[in-house]
């Protein structure tokens, strides 16, 4: 796979690769895009300060987080409906990801049954779109023990669904509404029609929604595939509720102000993924890098994870150094395993910790623990 130097390539692979329905799927941000767009700059917005003559030739990027070892500081955020991407994509993402030893989080909106991935690729953790009914929340943790999930995430930024109007202007809409472009659409990606649709339907059929609740969901053609009314009602006294619960990882994600970082330290999570939902939700939401700093210093004892817009090894290195234990990429991986499966998934996770490594070394510094606030400064 020579011709994918940078994560930028699987994206432009995907485009050709993917009806253009299907992309706007995954790539579009919500309304205007503001928050989509302040994700990538906010990467830009800080600059290294290297050091020089330090011994670097011998560099470790692993680090530790919820008692277990990872190869690397970046893991891959849950992504719902991946199945539309490709045939067994949540399979091929998470076999991948224990491959790299790199994180990878199930998505509650996904169609594969939380027990064949966790079957496939143990220690994969599990996010959750919960609705407010204490009941269903406890099958599902229950579910949840039975199949050995160990990290339990819980998104916190869907009261209701974004305004995903881009994805709705290039055809998207679930359940599909079937027209003549949607039709030329696919017809018109043979490659993405046989290896991802007619193959899914052949050898899967009509993918379901698996990990909302304790019980199965409805199919994804179904009018009301998701219980998104119940999810309005979620408040801290289900976050209480839980924590009762659930010995393991606790993690909220969604998390982008203080308020609730003090709210989530005193209900005694532990760990935040500060994230916008890649821009998908509110549409003029802050980027979570922005936040992370002061997050950082009103939570300095748990976990702080970040997501959105990081396409470089550098910037999972800033997320390092501005305070993250472990920072997730989205998109990039979903194009990946567009284009390329499971093979994709590994490629791209390659490239990411090749450029962490050779930037650590032309930063003088030997592992990414050595990273600081002192290691950056704002461009001017
Ligand atoms: C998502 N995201 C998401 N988040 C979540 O908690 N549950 C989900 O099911 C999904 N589904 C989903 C589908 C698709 C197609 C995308 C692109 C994103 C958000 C995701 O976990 C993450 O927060 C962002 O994708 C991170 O931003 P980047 O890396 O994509 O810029």
């Amino acid at each position: 796979m020579t011709e994918f130097l940078s994560l930028h390539d699987f994206e432009a692979a995907a485009r050709k690769r993917l009806p253009r329905s299907i992309f706007a799927f995954v790539e579009a941000g919500s309304e205007d895009g503001e928050a989509l767009k302040a994700n990538r700059e906010s990467w830009s917005r800080w600059a290294f300060k290297p050091r020089s003559l330090v011994d670097v030739s011998s560099r470790s990027q692993s680090v530790a987080l919820f008692g277990r070892s990872y190869g690397s500081p970046f893991g891959i955020a849950p992504m719902g409906g991946a199945v539309v991407c490709g045939w067994r994509a949540d399979l091929d993402l998470s076999t991948a990801a224990q491959e790299a030893g790199i994180p990878f989080v199930l998505s509650g909106a996904a169609t594969t049954p939380l027990e064949t991935v966790m079957e496939a690729a143990p220690g994969t953790w599990f996010q959750a779109y919960l609705s407010h009914d204490m009941a269903r929340i406890d099958a599902l943790l229950d579910r949840l023990k039975r199949a050995k999930v160990e990290v339990l995430v819980v998104t916190t930024d869907v009261a209701v669904m974004g305004n995903r109007e881009n994805a709705l202007r290039a055809g998207f809409s679930l359940p599909p509404r079937l027209t003549p472009r949607l039709a030329w659409d696919g017809v018109s990606h043979p490659r993405w029609l046989v290896n991802a649709m007619l193959r899914t339907l052949v050898r899967d059929g009509i993918p379901r929604q698996a990990n909302f609740e304790a019980e199965p969901g409805a199919s994804i053609l179904a009018r009301k595939a998701s219980p998104g009314d119940r999810r309005s009602r979620l408040g801290w006294e289900h976050i209480r509720h839980i924590r009762r619960r659930w010995n393991g990882p606790l993690v909220l994600k969604g998390v982008l102000s203080v308020k609730d970082a003090r709210l989530a330290l005193s209900h005694r999570v532990d760990g935040l993924i500060l994230s916008n939902h890649g821009g998908r939700q509110l549409s003029s939401a802050v980027s979570p890098l922005e936040v992370l700093p002061e997050i950082r210093e009103t939570a300095p004892d748990i976990a702080i994870m970040i997501d959105g817009g990081l396409r470089r090894g550098g910037d999972v290195l800033k997320a390092r150094a501005l305070g993250a234990d472990m920072a997730f990429l989205g998109r990039p991986f979903l194009y990946a395993v567009s284009v390329a499966g499971h093979a994709g998934v590994l490629k791209a996770a390659a490239i990411l910790r090749q450029e962490i490594d050779r930037d650590l070394a032309l930063l003088g510094e030997c592992s990414v623990s050595g990273l600081n606030a002192e290691s950056l400064q704002r461009w001017r």
